[in-house]
């Protein structure tokens, strides 16, 4: 059986990729899977997050989810605190990874930056608690965008090990999907950084809440180059800036990167940045609207995330169960 899981960290601006490299996947795959959407509330807090705003946003990327589209009837969605069986599981991944394995993974260095020592530990062991999302549910494909591959592997790395020393096929080995046209959207002040929540600059991401103002307003100052877009995409090269609006362009359309090319090859910015406001607009204004209708009315979100909660604790604590088995841990 295919089961899909995947989590986004409710740690507030949600943004166009998250939406192109994360949840606009998540809806289309529900249809041919079974799909289970998590707010991630114990990942944000492995750096500091105000109890007030924790909250708010952790509803906020719930109702990001169902105005992005994800059912609630079909698809699972649920805030991870809600469910014991993923801290649990974690603990016991806690003691089968290793060391070296978590000193390789890049996000921790990149979030920890010179602060190291003063990172908090959460931080450092979040691979495990993230393969102990995908695996209490012993899913099978993880929709994400590119900048988690590596711990998609430490992932499978875990369920190896794990099957391994207790001599037994119990986890299965995932399978990331990382698809579209826009798996890894830069910012659009700087070609070469990700576009991220936590910039400190607005101008840096289009914001899923933005309205059609600031979608153009930010569009209009994305950096760019004085040349012309090319005819193709490997005219594209050495060109990050340019190379990330025509893969925001192409994701937006549904279209290739080459087949945005060979429409607007030839042109400059002057042209392609009102066309792709234009489409920016088209595709997220009604998202934000939706967005804001669902965050006038908090408690269907949250009865839609303890419905949820309860439908995957009955996926994730049999599995929880048969873990503590086969470690020799007392029954629950
Ligand atoms: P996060 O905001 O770190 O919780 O990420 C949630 C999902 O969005 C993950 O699948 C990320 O890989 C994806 N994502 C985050 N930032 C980007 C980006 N700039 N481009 C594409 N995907 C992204
Ligand atoms: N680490 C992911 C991110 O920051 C979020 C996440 C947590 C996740 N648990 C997951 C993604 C399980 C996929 C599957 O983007």
């Amino acid at each position: 059986m295919k089961r899909i899981f995947s989590g986004v960290q409710p740690s507030g601006n949600l943004h166009l990729g998250n939406y192109l490299g994360a949840i606009r996947n998540f809806v289309r795959l529900q249809d041919g899977y079974e799909c289970v959407y998590c707010v991630v509330d114990l990942h944000a807090i492995t750096v500091w997050q105000d109890p007030a705003e924790l909250a708010r946003n952790t509803r906020e990327c719930a109702a990001t989810f169902l105005a992005a589209g994800i059912d609630p009837e079909r698809s699972v969605i649920f805030n991870q605190s809600r469910v014991a069986a993923h801290a649990r599981l974690a603990w016991i991944f806690n003691c089968v990874a290793r060391l070296g394995w978590l000193n390789r993974m890049t996000q921790f260095k990149e979030k920890a930056g010179k602060q190291r020592e003063n990172a908090s530990v959460g931080l450092y062991v979040y691979p495990s608690l993230m393969a102990a999302d995908i695996l209490a549910y012993k899913a099978t494909h993880v929709p994400v965008g590119e900048d988690q591959k590596q711990h998609l592997e430490l992932t499978r790395d875990i369920a190896q090990k794990f099957n391994h020393d207790f001599g037994i096929e119990f986890f299965p080995l995932i399978e990331p999907l990382i698809f579209g046209e826009a798996t890894r959207v830069m910012s659009l002040r700087d070609g070469a950084a990700k576009m991220s929540k936590s910039d400190g600059s607005e101008a840096s991401r289009i914001n899923l809440t933005d309205d059609a103002d600031s979608i153009a307003h930010k569009i209009r100052r994305a950096r760019t180059d004085p040349e012309p877009l090319p005819h193709s995409p490997d005219g594209l090269a050495g060109r990050a800036e340019a190379a990330n609006l025509v893969g925001i362009f192409a994701a937006l359309a549904d279209r290739t990167a080459e087949d945005v090319l060979a429409e607007f090859g030839g042109r400059g910015f002057a042209d392609f940045k009102p066309a792709l406001s234009e489409l920016a607009v088209a595709v997220l204004s009604p998202i934000a609207a939706e967005l804001r209708r669902l965050m006038a009315d908090p408690g269907y979100v949250d009865s839609v995330l303890a419905a949820g909660a309860e439908r995957a604790a009955a996926i994730a604590d049999p599995v929880l169960d048969e873990v503590h088995e086969i470690v020799g841990l007392a029954a629950r």
